[in-house]
């Protein structure tokens, strides 16, 4: 039986591996507390008692804001730690999945971003992404690099829960309208993860090493993200009124691309994979989230 590690296994992509892998092999779920990314020893040691087949890293400092004041913790959790996660794993012949993101772009094209596009993040947590993603090819061993965008979920730390709560708490929301990207849903990215992972070992063993984009279909703004989820919401209290603003009106630490909607064409043409709109996968988190609420009555 495959052994299946998972890293960050209490994130919101975590979770959705544990659920999605629960039949796939032997899952061994990690949290920071069995595996600190930041701990380079903490890393080795894990891989050496664990000897995974698959590792699937969803474990990162995701934190934008605060990467900008925090650079040295996160480059070390998300530059150095997939480099060492590599090393191991190759020693053990052992395929790292490993999940990056949009923000290695400058958001200057106007079309979908392409995998060999020029990157040139424009903050810190783009900086470490990049740096991550390169620690683990220049490894050498069998690695996947999935990059998304704008993840979603019922559960953890994201816009649509964060809307959720502003929405009923507030009278007024003002928006970002100005940044382009496609939202998409943890539980669709992985159910793809393992779809190529069996695609691959089955039929296309060749492709088992690269950079793929891995992000829902569509695209819109973080204002038409927000109209879509207070449309979905059916509320007794009235939703708070969306204004749509430009990005200078926002002050956040961290400078975000005006566009980095990702192109999945490669996906698709690997390996037959390709994830449904964002407007399906927001169906499917609100759907999600009802029943959870429904069962806490
Ligand atoms: N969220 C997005 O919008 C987005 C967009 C593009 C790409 N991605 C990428 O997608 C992947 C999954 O992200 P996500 O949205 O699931 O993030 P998430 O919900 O923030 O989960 C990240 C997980 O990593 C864990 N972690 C943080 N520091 C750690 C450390 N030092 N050692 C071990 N674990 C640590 C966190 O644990 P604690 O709870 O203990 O902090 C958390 O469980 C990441 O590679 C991320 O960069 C995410």
């Amino acid at each position: 039986m495959k052994q299946i590690l998972i890293l960050g296994a209490q994130g919101q992509l975590g979770m959705e591996l544990q659920s999605i892998f629960r039949d796939a092999g032997r899952v061994i779920p990690y949290g920071r507390a069995k595996c600190d990314l930041s701990d380079l020893q903490s890393i080795r040691a894990t891989i050496r008692e664990a000897r995974p087949d698959v590792i699937l890293n969803a474990a990162a400092y995701t934190a934008v804001d605060r990467a900008e004041s925090e650079p040295e913790l996160a480059m070390r959790i998300n530059g150095e730690a997939p480099g060492t996660l590599a090393e191991e794993a190759r020693k053990i012949n052992a395929l790292l999945v490993h999940y990056s993101t949009d923000y290695v772009f400058d958001g200057l094209k106007t079309k979908p971003y392409v995998e060999d596009d020029p990157v040139r993040p424009l903050n810190v947590y783009g900086a470490t992404k990049l740096a991550g993603e390169r620690n683990i090819q220049q490894t050498g061993g069998r690695s996947l690099i999935f990059r998304t965008s704008w993840v979603f979920s019922p559960h953890g730390q994201n816009f649509l829960r964060t809307m959720l709560r502003f929405g009923q708490d507030r009278d007024q929301l003002r928006v970002v309208n100005d940044q382009k990207g496609a939202p998409t849903s943890a539980r669709e990215v992985a159910a793809a993860t393992r779809r190529v992972i069996e695609s691959t070992a089955e039929h296309k063993p060749e492709c088992a090493t690269g950079i793929y984009h891995m992000t829902c279909a569509g695209e819109t703004t973080w204002f038409g993200f927000a109209q879509a989820i207070f449309a979905k919401m059916h509320a007794e209290k009235p939703w708070a009124s969306l204004t749509g603003i430009p990005s200078s009106e926002y002050a956040a630490p961290a400078t975000r691309p005006a566009n980095s909607v990702l192109s999945n064409e490669r996906l698709k043409a690997d390996f037959d994979v390709e994830l449904p709109s964002w407007e399906t996968a927001l169906d499917g988190a609100v759907q999600t989230l009802s029943i959870q609420n429904s069962r806490a009555l």
